[in-house]
């Protein structure tokens, strides 16, 4: 993951030959760079220029630097801010350090340790990111089955006052008809989204694990996704490649078929003006020999680069009606539950490449744990 190109930081300093300074040696270090002379312009970048890291002076003519930093943590408390002193602010620092600055540097100061202040700074805010999509990760634990109760109950009342009103219409009147339908299909969207937040969330079910043929769940898949979609894929030309001698792996037929599924519908939505679908399944000695590894390769439009890294993050979508629950659900099968990996390979414009790798045997529960 490089992402060196996108890390933008802001210079808030009054001293313009030093600001200038310090902006070019970053710019050549990779990073974008905007600038600020004094606190107020310095906030208001804060919103415009969405900065990952802030280089800020204490001393600037209109705010104090620790009412900045204030500021900047209330926008957005991810921001890093690393200060920069001026001699025998050090003790003013400090307290900085305790509203939330990463770190400090006393000025004059050498370029290198700029660059090691910023990187590590930025290493510790990346963390933290990761951190907090974690935290929200785990409550949605707690808060799909609560959503699930809540949608469900009123879904089903819907759905039966529905049968009724349907029973006692007038069959002839076709925009009655019509409108039921329309209710009956957001009805099903609606349970099938419900149904979908609780699969993300349901504990794994070890006791369904059994011999699961790779390619027979491919070709299942295949079928099922031929009976589901839209006329845009009927233009879309099937290519297989399967390993004959691919051995069984061992894990939940159901949660893979589900992984796949997801897989090949993106896919296939990918490729809305049709073209070559192809899915290859190979038995691996690397790294590791005991792998197999299924890819799925579509021309379609390919992913953004800057949404590569959040594929897998639950409601995660470009799509109008898309969930964003795909790859989402897709990791916890693959990667969580079955120890597999994916990855996933991507150039806007001429398409996507997946691959997920998983071990035949799935490593023991509990390893050495004797007694
Ligand atoms: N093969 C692909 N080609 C292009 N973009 C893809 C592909 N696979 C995934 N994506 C991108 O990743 C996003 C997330 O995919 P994911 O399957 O998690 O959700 P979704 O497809 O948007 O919605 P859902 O699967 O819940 O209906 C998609 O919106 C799309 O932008
Ligand atoms: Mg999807």
């Amino acid at each position: 993951m490089m992402e060196t190109e996108n890390r933008k930081i802001l210079v808030v300093d009054d001293n313009l030959e030093l600001a200038e300074i310090v902006s070019q040696f970053l710019e050549i270090q990779g990073f974008q760079v905007c600038v600020a002379h004094n606190g107020n312009t310095a906030i208001r970048k804060i919103s415009s220029e969405s900065p990952e890291l802030v280089l800020l002076d204490l001393k600037l003519p209109d705010i104090g630097g620790s009412e900045v930093l204030k500021k900047i943590k209330e926008i957005d408390e991810s921001i890093a801010v690393v200060i920069l002193t001026g001699y025998g602010s050090e003790q003013i620092a400090v307290e900085l350090m305790k509203l939330g600055a990463s770190d400090f540097i006393p000025k004059p100061f050498e370029r290198d340790v700029l660059l090691g202040a910023i990187n590590n700074a930025l290493k510790i805010r990346h963390a933290q990111v990761e951190d907090k999509k974690f935290q929200r990760y785990s409550s949605l634990e707690s808060f799909f089955p609560f959503l699930a109760h809540e949608i469900r109950n009123p879904l089903h009342a819907i759905g039966g006052a529905l049968a009724i009103i349907r029973r006692r219409s007038d069959v002839n009147d076709e925009y009655l008809s019509r409108s039921i339908k329309i209710i009956q299909e957001e009805v099903a969207h609606l349970n099938d989204f419900v149904q979908e937040c609780l699969d993300f969330v349901r504990p794994p079910t070890k006791s369904y694990f059994t011999e699961v043929d790779i390619n027979e769940v491919i070709s299942i898949v295949m079928n099922i996704i031929a009976h589901m979609s839209e006329e845009p894929s009927k233009k879309i030309k099937v290519v297989t490649e399967m390993d004959p001698q691919l051995p069984k792996v061992y894990g939940n037929y159901e949660e893979i078929k589900r992984a796949f599924l997801n897989i090949v519908k993106n896919g296939f939505e990918a490729m809305r003006d049709g073209g070559e679908f192809a899915i290859k399944t190979y038995t691996r000695q690397n790294p590791s020999p005991g792998w197999i590894e299924a890819i799925f390769i579509d021309h379609g439009e390919g992913i953004k680069k800057e949404h590569q890294a959040s594929l897998f993050e639950p409601f995660f979508t470009t799509k109008l009606g898309g969930t964003g629950l795909g790859l989402a659900i897709c990791h916890r099968i693959i990667v969580e539950r079955h120890h597999g990996k994916i990855e996933i390979e991507s150039e806007r414009g001429s398409g996507t490449i997946i691959k997920v790798g998983l071990p035949i045997h799935q490593p023991p529960e509990n390893p050495g744990g004797i007694g």
